[in-house]
């Protein structure tokens, strides 16, 4: 056995079902332990939303944490310092005022919570069959300005407005060039649209739960690799599952 880079999106992925989210969390401690495995949280949800989910489900410690869609990376997940090289990159080309100015015009894209706006990230909610008809005239509108920007749609509902070149695979390329891990040596998990720059990025081994969202398992169907693994069970059993297939534990 041998230490590797674990990352996992948490709604729907690592959490679900907390029977198996204990086994996983077992494994992962002591693979940690006696590896030197790195865990890594990468989730859509805001620090605020994701301190909230820490009170309600046991999740272990990571080693980072990426949080707003890959737009912060906090390095150390006690003291939840941001990155500031991170923040830097992101800020290149990124006009959000004139962004949000431009969403305006259409009404059938709700702002989300205030907590989940933040500075590298405009999100809002939008059924799926306005999103059908709105986003190519948005995406089309906001090219027409010249603006720089990454639409993400996740789950059906949230629409996710991002700099360029910012998403959940940017930031563990960013933690992976940082602790010098090879993409062989390195996992990521998801269910939904924000997840697939996470299988995107490279040639990292690339787990989906069976539970996956359809928007995820269209573009795993479209872009079939051996190095992805659809597996059959849910949430953190999907994981333990995948991670046996990849003979990482
Ligand atoms: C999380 C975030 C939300 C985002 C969604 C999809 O639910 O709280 O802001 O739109 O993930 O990325
Ligand atoms: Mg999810």
């Amino acid at each position: 056995m041998e230490p590797f880079l674990f990352v996992t999106d948490l709604d729907y992925t690592l959490v679900g079902d907390k029977e198996s989210l204990e086994h996983l969390n077992t494994e992962l401690e002591k693979h940690r332990k006696t590896y030197g495995t790195k865990v890594v949280y990468a989730t859509g949800r805001s620090l605020t939303l994701y301190k909230k989910l820490v009170a309600e489900e046991s999740l272990i410690l990571p080693d980072a944490l990426i949080t707003s869609v890959g737009t912060e990376i906090y390095l150390d997940a006690k003291t939840y310092k941001l990155d500031s090289e991170w923040s830097e990159k992101l800020s290149f080309g990124w006009n959000r005022s004139f962004i949000t100015e431009i969403v305006q015009k259409y009404p059938e894209l709700v702002p989300q919570q205030l907590s989940e706006q933040g500075p590298f990230k405009a999100s809002y909610l939008i059924g799926e069959k306005d999103a059908v008809k709105i986003l190519p005239l948005l995406k089309s509108e906001l090219e027409k300005n010249s603006l720089k920007f990454n639409l993400i749609y996740s789950g059906g509902k949230d629409l996710d407005i991002l700099p360029l070149h910012a998403d959940k695979g940017l930031a563990v390329k960013f933690l992976q060039q940082k602790w010098e891990v090879d993409s062989q040596k390195t996992v990521v998990c998801g269910d939904s649209g924000n997840d697939i720059a996470l299988f995107n990025a490279g040639e990292q081994r690339g787990i989906i739960v069976g539970n996956a969202r359809p928007e995820l398992l269209e573009w795993y169907n479209a872009n079939l690799t051996e190095y992805r693994y659809l597996a059959q069970a849910s949430y953190a059993a999907g994981i333990l599952e995948g991670l046996q297939y990849f003979n990482f534990i």
